[in-house]
């Protein structure tokens, strides 16, 4: 039975008395009841997280300065090194060439290797997909730097010829190109060896970043995701609270070849200001590295493909019903058209334009998916979608072969 707590009414903070346990007793009401039916967005939710939030979540954790410096007030800055350390493993990014922090989330993280990258070259054009996060103009916008649009094909990935036809337009300046792997809608994956092969080929300095915000983790335990020195990639942003699935938003951000602290040494924090923020979220650290503790590689491994094969079962089913789905090979994303209202109101998905996915993350079920597919099936029958162009069996390798 839903209650009837009025939320405006009973948070008015011009009121009197307000009955605190209520409100918060609504507010978990109301996520548990939705959870079960909220498909549509990428975090994880098959995570306990329950002995850190109480042991640390009635203290403030702050992680002010550089993640490095062990100057200051320390709080989690050591769990911090060490979800840096494991991400840069992962990545294959050489142990003497590694900076990064974690970071409020993909849009902070996007920003501050984007931030680095212009300062080396504050001329440089700044080219990304139609299909990359909407972060991505805003940071350009920020910076005030001027921001090159590059067209997405159907499937989301980046249209590599117009990003030639886009480069060879701008040859005099330099160029900063950001690929995306894990698209908002579509979980296509940027070729970065195309793109790193197109920026070799422009007259002027290139620089790639990668915005791995949801496909980060995954495809680099897989190989495919590195940030070594055949990969051709400077910087890649991965968020924290999509597949690592934290309680709270968070990222990782690690830049190569980082240019010396932009900030200058703080007395009263006793760290260097090098992070895009000052106070930043110690708890997140903690969570981020409690969850690598717990399931380390294998663990997480064992995670991704069980999403995987639970996306691709989903895929199946939708098909058998009439629903054209598709998915990219690596994806936990299924696409397929809008469905009708009476379907989305019940059940939260993304939609854009016609299309509309669902993402089978990690804590997500078989049931659920069996359910969604029997309100689809027992619905108005799809308006025909345009279909992209038939994908390859393989993921497509985000990354130069030497
Ligand atoms: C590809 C991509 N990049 C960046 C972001 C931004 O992440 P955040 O919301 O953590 O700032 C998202 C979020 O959905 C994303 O899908």
């Amino acid at each position: 039975m839903r209650h009837t707590l009025n939320l405006a009414d009973a948070t008015d903070l011009s009121r009197p008395a307000i009955d605190v346990a209520a409100v918060l007793d609504h507010l978990v009401r109301e996520a548990d009841i939705t959870a079960a039916t909220s498909i549509g967005f990428p975090g994880a939710v098959d995570l306990d997280h329950t002995e850190v939030m109480t042991r640390l979540g009635n203290r403030l954790w702050n992680n002010i300065g550089d993640p490095a410096d062990t100057g200051g007030v320390a709080h989690t800055r050591a769990l911090e090194r060490a979800v840096i350390t494991w991400v840069a493993d992962l990545l294959a990014m050489p142990a003497d060439d590694r900076w990064g922090y974690v970071s409020s989330g993909g849009t902070e993280g996007n920003l501050s290797a984007l931030h680095a990258a212009h300062r080396r070259d504050p001329t440089a054009r700044i080219y990304y997909s139609t299909a990359a996060h909407y972060s991505v103009p805003k940071v350009v916008r920020l910076l005030g730097a001027q921001g090159v649009p590059v067209k997405a094909q159907p499937d989301g990935e980046m249209d590599y010829t117009h990003l030639a036809i886009q480069l060879r337009r701008r040859r005099r300046w330099p160029a900063i190109v950001v690929a995306t792997a894990g698209t908002t809608m579509t979980e296509a994956v940027d070729d970065t060896g195309h793109i790193r092969a197109a920026l070799d080929e422009h007259g002027a300095a290139g620089y790639l970043h990668v915005d791995a915000a949801l496909s980060g983790i995954p495809l680099a335990l897989d190989g495919l995701l590195r940030l070594d020195d055949t990969s051709g990639i400077s910087s890649i942003t991965i968020s924290g609270h999509k597949f690592l699935g934290t309680p709270t938003p968070c990222g990782v951000v690690l830049i190569r070849d980082h240019l010396p602290t932009h900030g200058s040494r703080v007395a009263y924090t006793a760290t260097a200001d090098t992070t895009v923020t000052g106070s930043r979220c110690g708890l997140a650290a903690a969570l981020l590295w409690n969850t690598i503790a717990t399931y380390g590689r294998e663990g997480h491994r064992w995670r991704a493909t069980q999403a995987r094969r639970l996306a691709a079962y989903t895929t199946d089913r939708l098909n058998a019903v009439g629903w054209p789905a598709w998915r990219h090979p690596h994806a936990f994303t299924v696409v397929l058209p809008t469905p009708p209202k009476q379907v989305r109101k019940k059940w939260l998905l993304a939609t854009d334009s016609g299309t509309s996915h669902l993402i089978c993350m990690p804590g997500v079920t078989h049931g659920q998916v069996d359910a969604f597919v029997a309100d689809l099936a027992s619905a108005a029958p799809p308006r025909p979608i345009p279909r992209p162009r038939q994908r390859p069996q393989h993921a497509p390798i985000p990354s130069r072969t030497p």
